[in-house]
């Protein structure tokens, strides 16, 4: 009796609590409206066995939960629970508001097992009808039971990305207004629509009330969303059957035809690199319509609507032939350049299946090889070659069709015939050479570190025997800096990698490290402790003078940044002059102005520019800044250079041969300087022309009064001045002195 008693107490109280709303919740989807149904019960959370699952229970999981309808999965689609199996055998009516309400074999009473999860997708009560391709078409959303629209006042990209996301395709690309994708009818549903952007249904955006507008149809939104494909039932987001969102329901892809291309296509719209495509329902089938057929890709298609296929909803398939896909993400660091004569170039050769193949020059072109030399950190490419031009790779031929945008940061997101499919031979090969097969590692910024070279596909380092300042600047110029200086001793480290260069020997005029003399690549002896470095100080900087009658004078145009570019006169004068024409050899200048040379083309690179006269480059003057200009082409500068016809110089009446008053031989007369803004700068020039390291000025004629004529006055040098002739001064003879004002020098040994 007591037993029995406990029998009847126990079945009272679990039909009790199979008519308390139970607690469920959708775990493992890919969007908020679909899951493994779970239910808590007994403090823990438990699945719901499939065993006569369908539409209606899943319906009434949806409307718990707040959506409009649902679709019932089993087989464990959404991956498997743990925990108990709380439900088995639920059959609701429809009419129920829990899902703890419908019929079932009784709470955590079941024959399953995990792999009979019970799972829904539920409808948000938004469709996307009338598009061209997947993905898109208008904003169609339910209301009393009926399909309505969207009114475009306000109608922006923001809204536009609740409703793609809350179906499950991706952000939005496009919202359009003006009924873009055609008029839809019926009941105008929502109008003003205003969303943050967190709703995961567009119903909870702002908007001016459930049919509330005063709009026509003529103003339908409609939206184009990122993707209209997704991945279901495969063990995690890489795989899966693949379903395409088309004309307000996703269905599926028939096997025909279907190929490792077209599965890349699908992966790569997915964020994947590459795929394997598979057949024959391996992923389970699906329900709802066939809607591609006979899909055939070229592999440059960003999504699977853009691939050829015997038009959407055509086919001549049974779900048995549901296309599936495998993705695989590729390790960013496996394409390397081999058989280069030289640093930063090669053949292409890609890592797959643990094995090195290479890329077909199919469509190679130099965005392609920019990508491969950027990933690399070779700097841009300058060179895309085709036909083999590093010689004949072996392996599989990897890549064929490849198309990059630019944007890509590795090879394997470019567009592509898919892994390892190709109509090519190794005659084909892909090369490219890049800008640069040199980085510097371990410094403390980007002007310094451990020079290290990028040769037949390793990074290694340079030995530095014989290492010096000329080899360092070949470094720094081709890293665009002015200059540099060499160190050795592993100062910035020891690297590791092989040792490949040995005996460096530039002459400085080489563009690239790989081009001066050295041991042979890879031929050395040396140890890591040797480890060579520099120090990079400058701006890579060059100067021309064009449109002269020779070469000592014209137009000044600077190399920066890649590109020839004028110099604009304003404050442009002798001082600037002198500093060009001082770096092209010459020994002094005279500015000039006003296009005087003619108009150049090309950017106005400098202005304001203001030399002190002893930079040794144009480029270390004040200046406004690297391309920074009020100027017209109009204003170009320009220099007249001259050569030093050395004036003889001497020191007069001093109390040794290093002073005396300054005597100048002009036009075949000694005469003097006169003292007017005669100083110490204008002493070190005299001095240094005589031979001596400084100068000290002294005036009023302290070491006597000269005769002849008086040949200049107002002197004023500047430090990187060769001789006193070159420096600014009035006219020769041309002054208000006195022979008592004569100038003299004390120089310095
Ligand atoms: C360059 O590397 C490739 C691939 O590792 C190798 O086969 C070849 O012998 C190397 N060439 C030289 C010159 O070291
Ligand atoms: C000569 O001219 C300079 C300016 O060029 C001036 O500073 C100086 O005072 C003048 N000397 C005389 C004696 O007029």
């Amino acid at each position: 009796m007591m037993f029995v008693g406990y029998l009847v107490v126990c079945f009272l109280a679990t039909a009790v609590n199979a008519q308390t709303t139970l607690e469920v919740r959708l775990v493992d989807g890919s969007v908020a409206n679909e899951g493994r149904v779970e239910v808590y019960y007994d403090g823990a959370w438990g699945t719901v066995c499939d065993d006569s699952w369908d539409d209606t229970d899943a319906g009434v999981v949806c409307r718990s939960l707040g959506f409009a309808s649902g679709t019932g999965v089993g087989n464990a689609e959404f991956g498997q629970g743990s925990g108990d199996i709380i439900l088995d055998d639920v059959s609701c009516t429809g009419t129920e508001t829990s899902l703890g309400d419908c019929d079932n074999a009784g709470l955590g009473v079941h024959n399953c097992g995990h792999s009979e999860d019970a799972g829904v997708r539920c409808s948000t009560g938004v469709r996307l009808f009338d598009g061209i391709t997947l993905g898109e078409g208008r904003v169609e959303v339910l209301y009393n039971g009926e399909w309505g629209t969207v009114c475009d006042d306000g109608w922006d990209l923001t809204d536009a990305n609740v409703v793609c996301e809350s179906l499950g395709l991706g952000a939005a690309t496009d919202a359009f207004q003006s009924a873009f994708f055609g008029q839809g009818t019926g009941t105008i549903v929502l109008d003003d629509v205003s969303c943050s952007g967190d709703e995961t249904s567009i119903f909870d955006c702002g908007n001016a009330g459930l049919g509330i507008h005063n709009c026509g149809h003529s103003e339908d939104a409609s939206v184009r969303c990122e993707n209209g494909v997704r991945l279901v039932a495969g063990s995690d987001a890489s795989e899966g059957r693949v379903e395409v969102y088309y004309n307000g329901a996703w269905g599926t892809v028939c096997d025909d035809s279907w190929d490792d291309t077209d599965a890349g296509v699908v992966c790569r719209s997915l964020g994947f690199d590459s795929g394997t495509g598979v057949g024959s329902a391996e992923f389970g089938q699906g329900s709802g319509d066939i809607l591609l057929d006979d899909v055939s890709c070229t592999g440059t298609e960003t999504s699977l609507g853009d691939c050829d296929n015997a038009g959407l909803g055509v086919h001549n398939c049974v779900h048995f032939e549901d296309a599936g896909v495998r993705c695989s993400q590729t390790n960013f660091d496996d394409v390397r350049l081999v058989d280069g004569i030289t640093l930063g170039e090669g053949r292409v050769e890609v890592l797959f299946d643990g094995e090195w193949g290479t890329v077909c020059d199919d469509g190679w072109d130099l965005t392609d090889a920019n990508v491969v030399c950027e990933s690399l950190g070779l700097g841009a490419a300058t060179d895309a070659i085709q036909s083999a031009f590093f010689g004949q790779g072996t392996g599989t031929i990897v890549l064929d069709d490849v198309s990059c945008s630019g944007d890509e940061t590795s090879i394997f997101d470019c567009g592509n015939a898919g892994l390892g499919i190709h109509n090519c031979g190794h005659s084909e090969d892909s090369s490219v050479v890049c800008e640069n097969g040199v980085r510097l590692v371990d410094g403390s910024d980007a002007s310094e570190g451990r020079v290290e070279v990028y040769y037949n596909g390793t990074w290694g380092t340079v030995c530095d025997d014989s290492w010096d300042d000329t080899d360092a600047g070949v470094v720094c110029r081709s890293l665009g800096f002015g200059s540099g200086t060499g160190v050795g001793r592993a100062e910035f480290g020891e690297g590791s990698g092989d040792i490949l260069l040995d005996d460096v020997s530039c002459t400085g005029t080489e563009p690239n490290l790989g081009d001066c003399d050295n041991a042979g690549f890879g031929v050395h002896n040396c140890g890591h402790f040797e480890d060579a470095g520099v120090r990079c100080s400058g701006t890579n900087f060059d100067v021309r003078l064009v449109d002269g009658s020779d070469a000592s004078e014209g137009r000044v145009e600077v190399y920066y940044n890649g590109a020839w570019g004028t110099v604009c006169d304003d404050s442009w004068d002798d001082t600037d002059a002198g500093v060009v024409c001082r770096s092209l050899g010459f020994d002094s200048g005279t500015g000039v102005g006003s296009a005087e040379f003619g108009e150049g083309s090309g950017d106005i690179l400098l202005d304001d520019v203001s030399c002190t006269g002893t930079e040794t480059s144009l480029g270390d003057c004040d200046n406004a800044g690297f391309g920074v200009h009020n100027c017209f082409h109009f204003e170009d500068a320009g220099v007249r250079c001259s050569q030093a016809v050395s004036a003889e110089l001497r020191l007069v009446d001093g109390t040794c041969n290093s002073e005396g008053r300054v005597e100048i031989l002009y036009d075949g007369v000694w005469g003097t300087i006169c003292d007017d803004f005669w100083d110490d700068t204008d002493a070190g020039v005299v001095c240094r022309s005589l031979g001596y390291s400084s100068g000290t000025a002294v005036g009023s004629a302290e070491f006597g009064q000269g005769s002849g004529p008086i040949i200049f006055d107002d002197v004023e040098c500047t430090a990187g001045d060769t001789a006193l002739e070159y420096c600014q001064s009035n006219a020769p003879f041309e002054n208000n002195c006195s022979h008592f004002e004569d100038a003299g020098v004390r120089c310095t040994e």
